[in-house]
């Protein structure tokens, strides 16, 4: 939800705004901006409606010139998209300039005050009133009046500032939002996300809440609220600037989910040693886990599906009954859990608004907590107990993939590692399993290499779909408007039981927030019990059908689609006989693989079906619409 980006030092600062706002631009991307100090004493701002495109291409006919600078790109909350609500936002004599990601609160109210005391806004935006509040506090030190107007304030923020009264300096604070310092030589940076400055510098600082920083570009001095000075080492980081780029694939996506039988490969090779699992970063002494007598794992959107099929790990892997639950719903019930509860937030960013409120409120009933994250020094990993990083790298892509198999992958770590603790299971069993999954990502990666020789027969594939449901429209269009029934069911259904049934949804959401086509994902067993209303010979029904203790239950199921005309592409394991007398319009064949690791081969094809279909649609792939990276709002 919004990207802030800010440079102090002696390079001209807007190509390094822009270029950092190109990288945060999967955070929100219906506007952006840039406030620039250039010696006089009115601060430059250039924005826009739009993709940073637009900033760019203004900017490339008249460009801002100086070394310090702030920039956003926003995904709205408060006010339409449009140029009057884009960031940067200035006080009323131009001379301070604001960016904020996250949402005031008590904006409304202080909106009200300001007003009756002669301030003028000039958007619908929450943010304004930051920087007027500013203007108002400001008596010749920025930090000074930053921290007076942050007391007025309610809600989540991460902001950066910038007077043109005191040349050089930027300051930035931060609450419940991401914020991180990029320290450089002679130079410093400061941004929502370490992949915007991770080509500059691998030394960072992650802000904590309640603090204010004061950049210069020879020096980063932070305090808290009451202006306390707080001393703090920079961490360095690991990633690789080219995991941030998109290596000659199209789009990040596609190079995500290549990324994946790599990224197993990493974290087997890092967490396995002998047949003993080990999690180094985890802070929580073994005994502590073996208090545990319940595990609640609590998540949003696809970090959700890998608690559910994290439920099925642990509950096969050790005795420890497990509930999932999304983090908005969990935050506000009257959760049940206590000091023998273990709650798990699962979260790629880990900065996800509810996932973060859950954790709290979990700790607050002295529930063990722990969170299985992907970004180094998060908000998550910093509130909960304790963390296992998944370690897949920056996830541009704003549809996540390889998040997800990460993140599957530690669950099956930290269900063996249970076991192991627990002794739930017999240890010649156990070595089995771990050895079996030591060979997956083989499999993932022969997998990716046959779609690679069969790709123009995935994008054939796509094209008939494309074809198939603009006839369907047409033909329903072009009837006689009295008889027309209703519009053809142009969807798709995703179906699997089991552990692929999480799946099953994870595909659906795939396809629908990259190619916006309706999607539904659904346990097989369900399908009597409503949604086989929906079937006719219109809707695309993907059946994930691999070798497993349910598979005949699979077959009858898809038997019954077939009985009502429907259009079948199973997902079967390699070498499958059967499923050809089905008469499927296509089939995917996936590496034999036992059932307990088959979730993380059949997620290949369904990820790379969303892509092919997005991509025949010719949607933007990597920032579809009205989605951000990272939900650090309610
Ligand atoms: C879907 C997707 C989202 C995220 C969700 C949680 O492709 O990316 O559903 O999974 O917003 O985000 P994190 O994992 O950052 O907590």
């Amino acid at each position: 939800m919004c990207g802030i980006f800010g440079y102090t030092g002696k390079k001209e600062a807007q190509p390094l705004v822009i270029q950092g706002l190109k990288q945060l631009e999967y955070r929100g991307y219906d506007s952006s901006g840039i406030a620039m100090q250039n010696g006089s004493n009115a601060i430059r701002v250039v924005k826009t409606y739009g993709k940073i495109k637009n900033l760019e291409e203004i900017l490339n006919k008249q460009p801002l010139k100086g070394t310090t600078a702030v920039g956003h790109t926003r995904w709205a909350t408060h006010g339409t998209p449009s140029k009057e609500n884009a960031h940067p936002h200035l006080d009323k004599e131009n001379q301070i300039a604001v960016v904020h990601n996250g949402i005031i609160e008590n904006y409304f109210d202080l909106k009200k005050t300001l007003q009756e005391e002669g301030v003028r806004f000039r958007s619908e935006t929450d943010t304004e009133v930051i920087v007027h509040l500013v203007a108002k506090y400001y008596k010749g030190n920025l930090e000074n009046a930053v921290r007076r107007a942050l007391r007025d304030v309610h809600g989540t923020y991460a902001i950066a500032v910038i007077t043109s009264a005191e040349p050089g300096k930027i300051v930035a604070a931060k609450l419940d939002s991401p914020l991180v310092i990029g320290k450089g030589e002679n130079e410093n940076y400061v941004a929502s996300d370490v992949s915007a400055i991770l080509e500059y510098t691998n030394q960072v600082i992650y802000l904590e809440n309640g603090e204010v920083v004061t950049l210069m570009r020879d020096s980063c001095e932070i305090t808290n609220l009451a202006g306390k000075p707080i001393s703090r080492q920079p961490v360095k980081i690991n990633w690789d600037v080219t995991q941030a780029k998109k290596g000659g694939f199209p789009h990040y996506m596609l190079k995500e989910i290549f990324e994946q039988p790599g990224i197993l490969t990493a974290i087997l090779k890092e967490r396995v040693r002998g047949y003993e699992i080990h999690f180094d970063e985890l802070k929580i002494p073994a005994a502590a886990l073996k208090k545990v007598k319940r595990i609640v794992i609590i998540a949003c959107g696809t970090a959700y599906h890998a608690g559910l099929v994290g439920k099925y790990i642990f509950e096969e892997f050790t005795d420890i009954p497990v509930w999932v639950d999304t983090s908005s719903e969990f935050r506000y019930r009257d959760p049940k859990v206590g000091p023998d509860t273990l709650v798990i937030a699962i979260s790629q960013s880990g900065e996800t608004a509810d996932t973060l409120a859950g954790v709290r409120e979990a700790k607050r009933k002295k529930a063990l907590t722990l969170t299985i994250c992907n970004v180094l020094g998060s908000s998550l990993s910093r509130e909960a107990k304790g963390v296992i990083y998944t370690h897949a790298g920056p996830e541009i892509a704003v549809a996540s993939t390889k998040a997800y198999t990460a993140q599957l992958a530690v669950l099956y770590l930290l269900g063996l590692y249970l076991s192991q603790n627990f002794k739930t299971m017999k240890e010649s069993a156990r070595r089995e399993l771990l050895k079996e999954f030591l060979h997956v990502p083989q499999l993932m990666r022969s997998f990716l290499d046959e779609y690679k020789r069969d790709e123009k027969n995935w994008e054939k594939n796509a094209h008939d779909f494309n074809v198939r449901y603009h006839e369907q429209l047409d033909k329903y269009y072009s009837a006689d408007p009295d008889k027309r029934k209703r519009a053809p069911n142009g969807f798709f259904l995703y179906l699997g039981r089991n552990i692929n049934y999480p799946n099953a949804i994870e595909g659906a959401l795939k396809l629908k927030e990259i190619s916006y086509i309706p999607a539904e994902g659904y346990p097989s067993g369900e399908m009597k019990h409503g949604p086989i209303a929906l079937i006719d010979e219109n809707p695309w029904v993907i059946c994930i059908a691999p070798e497993s203790k349910t598979y005949d239950k699979m077959i009858s199921n898809i038997q019954e689609i077939k009985a009502r005309s429907g259009y079948i592409v199973p997902i079967v394991t390699e070498g499958n006989e059967d499923i050809q007398r089905l008469n499927p319009a296509y089939v995917i064949e996936i590496p034999r693989v036992s059932e307990i690791f088959s979730p993380l081969l059949t997620v290949l094809p369904l990820q790379l079906l969303a892509y092919c279909v997005a991509n025949e649609f010719g949607e933007d792939i990597d920032q579809p619409r009205n989605l951000a990276k990272s939900v650090t709002v309610e």
